[in-house]
């Protein structure tokens, strides 16, 4: 639900004012709290590029991601204490590949090239780049010297993630050669003067057993940052932040339950009181007690307002019959944008939309190539005369960020620790055309799958975990006579990045209770199946 209320409103119909720490560093040198320092990525088309930042933050440092397309002087006017290239797919060699002015290195600012950064480093500054006849792939026992600062505590001999076919042949004039392996002959090179430091390995990926200890390195002892990302002042600041823009003004805000959306309306909430009204639509696609938790905790625990819209007849009348799963999603986008708006309609003076975006949401949006395989409901956008200024308190965090954010706003756990949730919900696990019958079916037949994962400590492990019900019945037998009844299949699956899944391995007693549990308490089902297919060839939905 998070994507939907995230793509309810189309760029441009409303006015952009972002509290961001930009902005906030540029207005507001003297308030304390929020991160002063910051380090930069610039990105060359890697795939470890948020993981980078990721990393960065987890060392108290605030950092951002940006295409190497940035121009100089916006990276000179963001003043980051240091800067990191990404890898990437590319060969320095190819016209096409992305490329930066030489001038970035005299800027004073410490750099820290990883893969193809450092590669673009060797080449740009004079330095020899070769293609090696093969990759060199894996974990990597690699030499490093230990009186370089980035390798500061570090053993001497360590085990790095390598990932490359080209490799720097020979390093620029005043660098010198800080680790190597047996295939790689510059595993890392640095010219402290100038502070430029590359690795050819990834010190970002869990993989590169002591990375952590040399990103830490680079930003506090070369790029000398003192550590003032945290999330206590992150809270503090962001709610003094919200009171400051929001001022007197009334701010709405569609709340599905999810992490994201339920963060930013508690800051929002614990930041205006009142001034805020929270917007929860039932589409009757909801997991069992979803709504009420909602309820219990924002309109009971929080004190906040909160309108309850139970649309679950709307919704289910307008997808009866509808079989093809991209209908289904179109309807369930464009329905709740109405159902929203209408509200929205009901209230008076409301000049704000809070939304829990959080940063992988812009960063993707801002360079994702890859076309998606299914539709993610960014459906159409709120009138244009409902002018609305945007709240988006998350913008910058990423979502394990959010997530302590919500531990320290006092959510329960099982809201800030749940596990992904698509934005039509049960509407696609309930496959083909949905019946009430069946969906009720999929809720419960869910619910005993959750209650069984818990209290076998299965879940805070397995990343996504639910039942689906396709539209076809088998025979079995149920007291004595032939039934036709569903079969309910069980997916639990695992990844990082939701691009590609393993199965979990469920012990097959914990299986064969389940099923029993299902077939005996849920009506209508006969029949339950472990679904064994990884990511690919099937998606994690079957939907
Ligand atoms: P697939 O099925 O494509 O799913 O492997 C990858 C992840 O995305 C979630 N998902 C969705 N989330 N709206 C969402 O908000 C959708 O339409 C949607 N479809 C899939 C899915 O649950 C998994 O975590």
């Amino acid at each position: 639900m998070d994507h939907l209320m995230k793509g309810i409103l189309s760029p441009g119909l409303v006015k952009e004012v972002d509290i961001t720490y930009n902005d906030r560093r540029e207005n507001d040198e003297e308030e304390t709290g929020l991160a002063r320092e910051m380090v930069i990525v610039l990105d060359f088309g890697g795939q470890y590029n948020q993981l980078i930042a990721r990393r960065v933050r987890e060392c108290n440092v605030y950092c951002e991601v940006h295409p190497y397309t940035m121009s100089l002087d916006k990276i000179r006017e963001l003043n980051p204490k240091g800067i990191i290239f990404t890898g990437g797919p590319n060969s320095v060699y190819d016209e096409t590949s992305p490329h930066y002015q030489k001038e970035i290195f005299e800027i004073g600012v410490p750099i820290l090239g990883i893969c193809y950064g450092s590669q673009l480093m060797a080449y740009t500054l004079g330095g020899e780049v070769k293609t090696a006849p093969v990759s060199e792939y894996g974990y990597t026992e690699t030499e490093v010297d230990t009186s370089s600062i980035l390798f500061k505590d570090v053993e001497p001999s360590t085990v790095v993630w390598m990932s490359h076919t080209d490799y720097i042949a020979q390093v620029p004039a005043g660098f010198r050669v800080t680790a190597h392996t047996p295939v790689c002959p510059v595993a890392a090179m640095e010219c402290a003067e100038r502070k430029l430091y590359a690795t050819q390995f990834h010190p970002e990926v869990m993989h590169t057993k002591e990375g952590q200890k040399m990103l830490r390195n680079f930003v506090y002892d070369v790029c000398g940052c003192s550590g003032d990302w945290q999330m206590g002042s992150f809270v503090e600041e962001t709610i003094r932040q919200i009171r400051e823009k929001v001022g007197t003004g009334k701010v709405l805000c569609a709340l599905s339950g999810g992490v994201d959306s339920s963060v930013a309306a508690v800051l929002m909430s614990k930041a205006i009181g009142k001034q805020l009204t929270c917007v929860h639509v039932n589409h009757g696609l909801l997991r069992k007690g979803e709504p009420e938790q909602v309820i219990q905790v924002f309109r009971h625990e929080m004190d906040a307002n909160l309108i309850y819209v139970d649309a679950v007849d709307r919704f289910l009348d307008k997808l009866a019959g509808v079989a093809d799963p991209e209908q289904k999603r179109k309807i369930i986008g464009g329905e709740f944008i109405r159902v929203f708006e209408e509200e929205a309609r009901k209230l008076e003076g409301i000049s704000f939309l809070g939304q829990g975006t959080i940063y992988p949401d812009i960063i993707e949006s801002g360079t994702k190539t890859v076309k998606a395989v299914k539709s993610h409901h960014n459906v159409g956008g709120l009138p244009e005369d409902l002018d609305f200024e945007l709240v988006e308190p998350l913008k910058m965090l990423f979502k394990d960020e959010v997530r302590a954010c919500g531990k320290a706003l006092g959510l329960p756990d099982n809201m800030v620790y749940r596990q992904p949730f698509p934005g039509p919900g049960l509407g696609v696990r309930c496959l083909g055309a949905i019946t009430r019958d069946r969906l009720e079916a999929v809720r419960e037949s869910d619910a005993i799958l959750r209650e069984e994962f818990a209290k076998n400590g299965l879940e805070g492990k397995v990343w996504q975990y639910f039942t689906a019900i396709p539209d076809i019945k088998s025979v079995g037998v149920r007291d004595g006579k032939r039934a036709d009844e569903w079969p309910v299949i069980i997916r639990a699956v695992n990844t990082v990045d939701a691009m590609t899944a393993t199965v979990e391995d469920v012990p097959f007693a914990l299986l064969q209770h389940i099923t029993h549990r299902i077939t005996h308490e849920v009506p209508g089902v006969n029949r339950v199946l472990y679904d064994l297919t990884p990511k690919p060839t099937g998606t994690i939905e079957w939907e």
